[in-house]
């Protein structure tokens, strides 16, 4: 039996550790004493952040400069020092300006939910993957998914976020695509500016990360990606241009990479030419965590914040002012943008409250986000919902669905309360690279909602045992996996451990079988033809189980859909392998001396000659038929799409009823596509704008979707700017990339 259905799973036990957390998280916040709000100039709030932070850089001593240019190495890993004392032990701490009641920037990784509380003696709800969020295409999750984590840093004692990730999915097998928020960039930045908006309402800098084309962790340290600059603008540096200039973040992480040819985070074209100059970035970069390769090169190119430590952002930075090869001004420029936003943010008009956390209060939010990004991919013969009433045997099997539901790993790991589910309880803190599982059981979500079947579990390791197990059941349903983590990349979009064959003779034995996919990437499915329904439920978060019970029987209408393509197979994508690093430039095998990593380890060249063509656009451009398309998503009603029109103004307004023809409610999302004339040279479709709406059971709805020009233009490598191509444009709306019913030209000049 497993150790952890002894403990975590009864009552009084987590009543203790939920007493015992809330104890360890007060007595914390007793010993950790707020300093002395800070008087000032600076401190009239009828200013600008621009003057307030000039006033307070007019203080300043040049040590004093440097000392907010760095981090002081990371407080969670590390002993107590005089530097990271007054630090709230999270990945990164800035001493900020104590003698003039500056406070520090004390920085907690928060992709999906605040990381490293269990460490800490805290802890912090899981939502469900970003991706998941994306998959619900809705800005007002979005918004909420932001707010919740930022009012958790907040009331654990951070004041800087770093989350907002929105690279996009170019490479399926990347292990960080779970953080990211899918392969599109008008949909990404419009839930990535969401996301930051939400974080930084609970007066916490927010920052978006990893500028930029950091598409694969293979190499990630060393890896040269070449791209040209429309290819590059048009897609993933689009994605954060909209999460920029709409969500306005504090902060800008520069990746690891390299880009054409030099760093991200000492590449004077994306920090100062393209974010700061043209997307006139007000906030600062901060580096990933040993990103910074350089002091000259790095301060000229525009990167203002060195994390986590100081190898070059500290005495060597004093030594170049001193010499005159970093000027004062330059300084001045890192400085002020850092002082900026902290006033901007409001981390220092609203320091930080510590509070005892109620472990439980995000799980309604996070199982609702949840509920709308799970995808229904296959419903053959109204399998789903399930009626309760109808079922008197139901086999539930795989993936450790008796007592828990997989996250995604890495920086972005959330501690479930407990520890994790397969392991001994009380192992509060997890560890890098491990397979963490939450305790929310799908098993007894199931078992709940059908409280008169007998409901058997199969751990799903052996497919005979496993087609055993559901033969003669009224329904059997599969839990399949594929953890993902920062790291390391996905050797193949195959589910692992034999995870096919177990669905296939699943499925062979029941002809009522449903598979429910725990995934942050799309998977192959060799077998897909064979089970009656597919869910996606993502990386589900702390309620997961709720949530996917909730879909299964009905109690909620699945309404999310697919923010990246799932090919037929891997021989169908722009790249068929990863490319990976030849030992020399390896970040992550073997031992390299800390000063040859930090000058940067040779690169090895990867090239994105797909261009601009990213997910839906390759395999349209390409021919290539997909598993399930982009936008594709279905529902236990039905929409119909109708009387279309599109009008030119500032923005393109396109106008459309839907109605919901089926006889439940549900909520639908809209979406917009648009192809340009021929000669801007893209001929496929890409996504304009999209709009989800609930309706009832026959309501119909008009609605407007205003197309921002931006998303038609083309990037003019000659100007260097946005350009509309004159000529004649298509609108496509419908409910998936692949099923677009109306149809209407514009003539656009
Ligand atoms: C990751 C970042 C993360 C940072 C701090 C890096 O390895 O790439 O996403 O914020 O570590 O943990």
């Amino acid at each position: 039996m497993r150790q952890a259905s002894l403990g975590i799973r009864s009552g009084a036990l987590a009543l203790f550790i939920l007493t015992f957390l809330c104890l360890a998280n007060a007595g914390m916040a007793q010993r950790h004493e707020q300093p002395p709000p800070p008087t000032g100039p600076w401190m009239n709030t009828s200013l600008s952040p621009d003057e307030r932070a000039e006033l307070v850089l007019k203080e300043m001593t040049l040590d004093e400069k440097i000392a907010i240019l760095h981090g002081v190495g990371m407080p969670t890993d590390e002993p107590v020092t005089p530097e990271n004392a007054a630090s709230n032990r999270g990945v990164g701490y800035d001493v900020g300006v104590p003698r003039l009641g500056i406070p520090g920037i004390d920085m907690s990784d928060a992709a999906y939910g605040v990381r490293s509380s269990g460490v800490n003696g805290r802890y912090s709800t899981a939502l469900p993957a970003n991706v998941a969020a994306a998959a619900s295409w809705d800005p007002n999750a979005a918004f909420e998914y932001g707010a919740l984590i930022g009012h958790e840093l907040r009331a654990q004692g951070f004041n800087m976020s770093l989350g907002g990730g929105v690279d996009i999915t170019r490479e399926p097998r990347n292990g960080r695509t779970f953080e990211y928020l899918g392969e599109d960039p008008v949909l990404a930045g419009t839930l990535v500016a969401k996301l930051i908006e939400g974080t930084q309402s609970a007066h916490v800098i927010g920052d978006i990360k990893h500028y930029a084309f950091n598409d694969q962790e293979s190499g990630r340290n060393s890896v040269n990606i070449h791209i040209g600059e429309r290819a590059a603008r048009e897609s993933d540096l689009l994605a954060f241009e909209i999460g920029v200039e709409k969500g306005h973040p504090a902060a800008v992480m520069c990746s690891y990479n390299r880009v054409n040819g030099d760093f991200a985070c000492e590449n004077k074209w994306l920090l100062t030419d393209v974010l700061k100059k043209d997307w006139h970035f007000p906030g600062f970069v901060v580096s990933d965590w040993g990103g910074t390769h350089s002091t000259e090169k790095a301060s000229a190119a525009g990167l203002d914040n060195e994390q986590p430590g100081s190898i070059f952002y500290a005495d060597k930075f004093k030594a170049a002012v001193n010499a005159g090869t970093i000027p004062m001004a330059e300084l001045d420029g890192h400085v002020r943008r850092i002082l900026r936003s902290m006033f901007a943010a409001g981390i220092i008009d609203f320091p930080r409250q510590r509070s005892v956390i109620d472990p439980f209060a995000g799980f309604e939010t996070s199982r609702k986000i949840e509920e709308g990004g799970i995808v229904l991919l296959k419903n053959d013969h109204a399998t789903l919902p399930l009626i309760p009433s109808r079922l008197h045997t139901v086999a539930v099997i795989g993936s450790h669905s008796d007592v828990g539901m997989i996250s995604g790993g890495g920086s972005a790991q959330v501690d479930p309360i407990g520890g994790n589910a397969i392991m001994p309880p009380g192992k509060g803190a997890t560890h890098w690279q491990e397979e963490i599982w939450f305790p929310t059981s799908p098993l007894k979500a199931i078992q709940a909602r059908a409280p008169k079947a007998t409901v058997t579990y199969d751990p799903g390791t052996d497919p005979a045992a496993a087609a055993a197990a559901a033969k003669g059941a009224d329904v059997a349903i599969v839990f399949a996996y594929m953890w993902e983590s920062e790291g390391m990349d996905l050797p193949s979009l195959s589910l692992p451990h034999n995870q096919d064959a177990v669905i296939a003779a699943v499925a062979a034995a029941n002809p009522h079988t449903i598979v429910v996919l725990e995934t942050g990437s799309p998977v192959t499915m060799p077998w897909v033809d064979a089970p009656a329904a597919i869910l996606e439920a993502w990386y589900s978060g702390s309620d997961g189980a709720n949530a996917v019970g909730n879909i299964l029987f009905g109690s909620v209408n699945p309404s999310g859909k697919l923010p990246n393509t799932f090919p037929r197979s891997e021989a169908d994508l722009p790249h068929p392998t990863v490319t990976t690093p030849p030992p020399e430039s390896d970040h992550f095998s073997g031992p390299v001396a800390p000063e040859v990593r930090a000058a940067g380890l040779p690169p090895f060249q990867v090239s994105y000659d797909e261009g601009i063509k990213v997910g839906y656009k390759w395999y349209e451009a390409e021919k290539k038929p997909v598993l399930f398309p982009f936008g594709f998503g279905l529902s236990y009603t039905t929409y119909g799409y109708s009387d279309l029109s599109v009008a030119p103004g500032d923005s393109v307004k396109t106008t459309f009823t839907v109605t919901n023809t089926g006889p439940r409610a549900g909520s639908e999302i809209a979406e917009v596509y648009a192809t340009l004339p021929a000669a801007a040279g893209e001929p496929f479709k890409r996504l304009v704008g999209f709009a989800k709406l609930k309706l009832d059971s026959k309501e119909k709805r008009t609605m407007t979707v205003d197309i921002d020009r931006k998303y038609l233009s083309i990037f003019d490598e000659t100007t260097h700017g946005w350009s509309l191509v004159p000529g004649v444009y298509t609108i496509l709306v419908g409910g998936s990339s692949q099923d677009l019913p109306l149809k209407a030209t514009i003539n656009l000049k």
